[in-house]
């Protein structure tokens, strides 16, 4: 249990890797996941779509499995998109909306990524909304206006840490080995705190907020130390069993 009370949750984010055969490396992490971490950490896998069922089917209760991304309808004429029913549907319990990767290739827009918020609500998934500053924005001078505004406009009302865990990647620390210092990641996570209880009073308290970009066992128990980071999001590290697991560890005493 982190010192603000709230379970830390460190979610792998495998991006558009892995075929059937990567159930082996759920599996690894399935077996590496001892009781001692499990009662410090939540664990969660988001796997490509293609592979949910399998993983969902595999982790059963002990390691909670979610979707990268879903449509804001619950279902209709969008050639190739899938809803959060169809994601809850194949056992996912979280799914990540509005990464970075997604608000710059397929232009998603806070707007959006709050509906698919809502969606998500409705299916009963927690949503995990991303939000971060480019590296232009950042040396702007610009990264806290930026985080504001994304909180403001994807997180949607009445929200609550039951349905929202909010992400907060910089974009650029993702896949780059470069991450904010310290007390940059402070400064970012106390300001989306603030918004949280400026406007759910108290739950807003209770909402988790991750740090992604860059995290590696390396750095991850400097990094799950700063005030306000309950929990990582985690790329490339998330792809080798013993990586995400040296990551949870950071949650150990
Ligand atoms: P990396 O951990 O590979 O930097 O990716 C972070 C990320 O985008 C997680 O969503």
């Amino acid at each position: 249990m982190a010192r603000d009370g709230l379970r830390p949750l460190v979610a792998g984010n495998w991006k558009m890797n892995g075929l059937k055969s990567s159930v082996s490396v759920l599996d690894e992490i399935l077996s590496g996941y001892s009781d001692d971490l499990a009662s410090a950490v939540e664990l969660l896998v988001c796997p490509p779509v293609t592979l949910l069922h399998a993983f969902s089917g595999r982790a059963g209760s002990a390691i909670a499995v979610g979707g990268q991304d879903a449509h804001q309808s619950v279902s209709g004429a969008y050639t190739g998109s899938v809803s959060a029913e169809m994601l809850s549907d194949l056992g996912a319990t979280y799914v990540i909306l509005g990464h970075s990767e997604r608000r710059a290739h397929h232009r998603e827009s806070d707007d959006e990524i709050c509906a698919k918020a809502e969606a998500a609500r409705h299916a009963g998934l927690t949503a995990i909304v991303c939000v971060g500053e480019t590296r232009e924005e950042r040396e702007a001078g610009r990264a806290l206006e930026i985080v504001a505004s994304q909180v403001d406009g994807s997180v949607p009302d009445g929200a609550t840490a039951h349905d929202t865990v909010v992400a907060y990647e910089p974009v650029w620390a993702i896949g780059t080995g470069l991450t904010p210092d310290a007390a940059d990641v402070a400064e970012v996570h106390a300001l989306i705190r603030h918004r949280l209880t400026d406007r759910f009073d108290e739950a807003g308290t209770g909402i988790r907020i991750l740090y992604g970009g860059s995290v590696k066992p390396q750095n991850a128990r400097e990094l799950m130390g700063v005030a306000d980071v309950n929990g990582a999001l985690v790329g490339g590290a998330s792809l080798v069993a013993a990586d995400f697991l040296g990551i949870a560890r950071a949650y150990l005493p």
